[in-house]
């Protein structure tokens, strides 16, 4: 039995928590030193490693420095960091040239660029596909690039995304119930209604992971629910697990359609690997809803799956079209950084340990899931999509 677990254990391509917490002693590797600089990307408040993050690279035998105030707009104050063992230094030059590894959030901005050293680890989002600067600005560093969101399990699933989606979804309906309201140009409707008047009717297209969220979260607060996925399994999970004022239909042109005027809140949340959005919903469309009636474009980052919809910030999140009101901010999560802050580093603090522990060759070798992640490593570009 104890032989059963143990190699299921280590046939999982998931980093275990048995793993996480051996530490480098037992591993017999060299001690790293961690690099946590502050985010300098625009509206970003959030941070690559909590105080807690901090303790367990420092159990396993590692150390870590962390920029001054880099957790502030998470929650978490320098003197946070030092009583779990961090060093605070004062400014990013400083960390990246201390650090082994550089744990970040968001890609590197070119202001950053020159301070990446030659077989630096680094290990945040970087959305390569979409910018050829930072490509090129990578692969001139001869730096280890692991992304985050190529970092991807057997099943396809990419963990270190999947957080995120988490809070867009759950943050989709808060911000489409406060939009329906008559200040905010939206119906003027409460999403639970009240005892004799219904309540507001919420479509959700795509019941992945960010369709299960605002499904789950419109449904407590009451509202009407109608769920659309082509994927006939995922149907028949979501119709088992979500309460009974939550209905689910095979997404064709069609069903959609007929839903349509009776929307008040419509969430777009599909997702094709590896392509943009298909656009469920067209500009012709918008002339059979109501005055008022609110779009979220959550999948506004691979193009939309509503027409009209194109990016928008947390300062201007929302825009009209019709007489409909869209809102496409194009990273929700920035808008709850304490929360996104400690979903994101519990997701990817188990596999910082493995590259910490084992170095990122070993890691990425004895990991399949981290190995999708290795991107570009000393001047080469690794995946094909890139190049
Ligand atoms: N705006 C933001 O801040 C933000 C944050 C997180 C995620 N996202 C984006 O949200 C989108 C959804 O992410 P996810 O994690 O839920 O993806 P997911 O893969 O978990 O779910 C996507 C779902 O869409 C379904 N789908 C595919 N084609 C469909 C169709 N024609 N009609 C209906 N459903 C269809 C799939 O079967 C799947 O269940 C992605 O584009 C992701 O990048 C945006």
């Amino acid at each position: 039995m104890a032989f059963c677990i143990f190699v299921v254990y280590y046939t999982s391509s998931m980093v275990t928590a048995s793993e996480y917490f051996v530490g480098r002693s037992f591993l017999n590797a060299k001690a790293m030193v961690i690099g946590v600089p502050k985010e300098i990307k625009s509206q970003e408040f959030r941070v690559g490693l909590t105080p807690a993050g901090v303790q367990a690279f420092l159990s396993a035998g590692h150390s870590v420095y962390v920029q001054q105030g880099a957790g502030l707009g998470s929650g978490f104050l320098d003197a946070d960091y030092e009583k779990a063992g961090g060093h605070i230094l004062s400014d990013a030059s400083s960390i990246y040239a201390k650090a082994d590894m550089i744990i970040k959030v968001k890609e590197p901005l070119p202001s950053e660029y020159t301070l990446i050293k030659p077989n630096q680890i680094l290990f945040t989002y970087f959305h390569f596909a979409a910018s050829q600067s930072l490509t090129d600005a990578m692969v001139k560093s001869h730096a280890i690039c692991i992304a985050y969101e190529t970092v991807e399990l057997a099943d396809r699933s990419l963990p270190l995304l999947t957080p995120m989606s988490e809070v867009a979804g759950r943050l989709a309906i808060q911000y489409g119930a406060y939009y329906l309201g008559k200040p905010q140009g939206g119906k003027g409707k409460l999403m639970g209604g009240v005892p004799g008047v219904k309540p507001a009717k919420v479509l959700i297209l795509g019941g992945g992971v960010v369709g299960t969220q605002a499904a789950k979260m419109a449904a407590g607060l009451g509202a009407q629910v109608v769920i659309f996925d082509t994927n006939l399994a995922r149907l028949r999970y979501l119709t088992d697990v979500l309460p009974a004022n939550v209905q689910t239909e095979y997404s064709t042109q069609h069903a959609i359609e007929a839903h349509l005027s009776s929307a008040d809140l419509i969430v777009g949340a599909v997702l094709l690997h590896g392509a943009k959005a298909p656009h469920l919903i067209k500009k012709e469309h918008l002339l059979a809803m109501e005055p008022g009636t609110v779009l979220v474009d959550v999948a506004v980052d691979q193009g939309g799956c509503i027409e009209t919809c194109h990016p928008t910030t947390h300062d201007k999140p929302v825009f009209e079209v019709d007489g409909i009101l869209h809102y496409c901010v194009a990273n929700m999560p920035g808008a709850v950084p304490q929360t996104s802050t400690m979903a994101l580093t519990q997701a990817t603090l188990p596999y910082a340990l493995q590259i910490a522990n084992l170095g990122w060759e070993k890691a990425c070798d004895q990991h399949e899931a981290l190995k999708k992640g290795l991107s570009i490593s000393q001047g080469k570009i690794l995946k094909a999509e890139i190049a």
